[in-house]
């Protein structure tokens, strides 16, 4: 068998074996951030590409939101690059006992299980990060975004390279403030939406 080739991230406090372990007690599995799945070294390079990504437009002090948590591999990043606190809703009741995990090792992460759809309206907000990476059907995703605009002046959407949601940020950008920025180097690429306002409301 091939030998699994696990990407040095260069990042202070990270373990491997905490994050296996987190996608271990998720009752859901689904391609997550830190998944190592196949243990192929394109792999091992998606990982650092979307890192490298995630960690360009993560500072120290920010909130941040994320739609999705399932193992809460993206939460236990941004938490790692120094944001103070972290909302991250999740759907499924499977994933809370790798939540829990989570957040008894990392401060600063309130963890919602609920729906997107119903949760995110009612959040009070400011963020400065937005991680959009829910369900990703074409009318799930453009709800997800439109919820998150004035809440967060910056959206970085996962699997932009999936047609749905590339349909989802096209409609989105159509009417409303926030521009395609940029995208990640990755086969599962992240887009980066901004507002050049930069203004979100509470
Ligand atoms: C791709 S996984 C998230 C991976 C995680 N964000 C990461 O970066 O490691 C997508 C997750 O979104 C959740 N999800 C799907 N629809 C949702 C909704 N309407 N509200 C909240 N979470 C949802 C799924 O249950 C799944 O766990």
């Amino acid at each position: 068998m091939r030998k699994r080739k696990l990407p040095d991230l260069d990042l202070q406090g990270f373990s491997w074996a905490f994050a296996k372990s987190l996608f271990e007690a998720s009752g859901h599995k689904e391609g997550t951030l830190l998944s190592i799945i196949s243990g192929s070294p394109a792999r091992a390079r998606e990982i650092k590409a979307q890192v490298k990504f995630i960690r360009a437009n993560i500072k120290e002090g920010d909130r941040v939101l994320e739609i999705g948590t399932n193992c809460g591999h993206f939460s236990y990043l941004a938490s790692l690059l120094g944001a103070t606190s972290i909302v991250t809703i999740e759907l499924r009741e499977e994933c809370a006992p790798a939540i829990e995990m989570l957040l008894a090792e990392r401060a600063g992460i309130t963890s919602i299980i609920g729906d997107s759809a119903h949760v995110v309206p009612q959040l009070r907000g400011p963020f400065d990060v937005a991680w959009v990476d829910g369900s990703h059907s074409m009318a799930s995703a453009l709800k997800d975004l439109r919820n998150c605009a004035g809440k967060s002046p910056l959206l970085l959407v996962d699997d932009y390279n999936n047609t749905s949601v590339r349909e989802a940020v096209a409609a989105f950008i159509a009417d409303s403030e926030y521009v395609l920025d940029s995208v990640s180097n990755s086969k599962r690429i992240i887009a980066k939406l901004i507002n050049p306002e930069g203004q979100s409301t509470p």
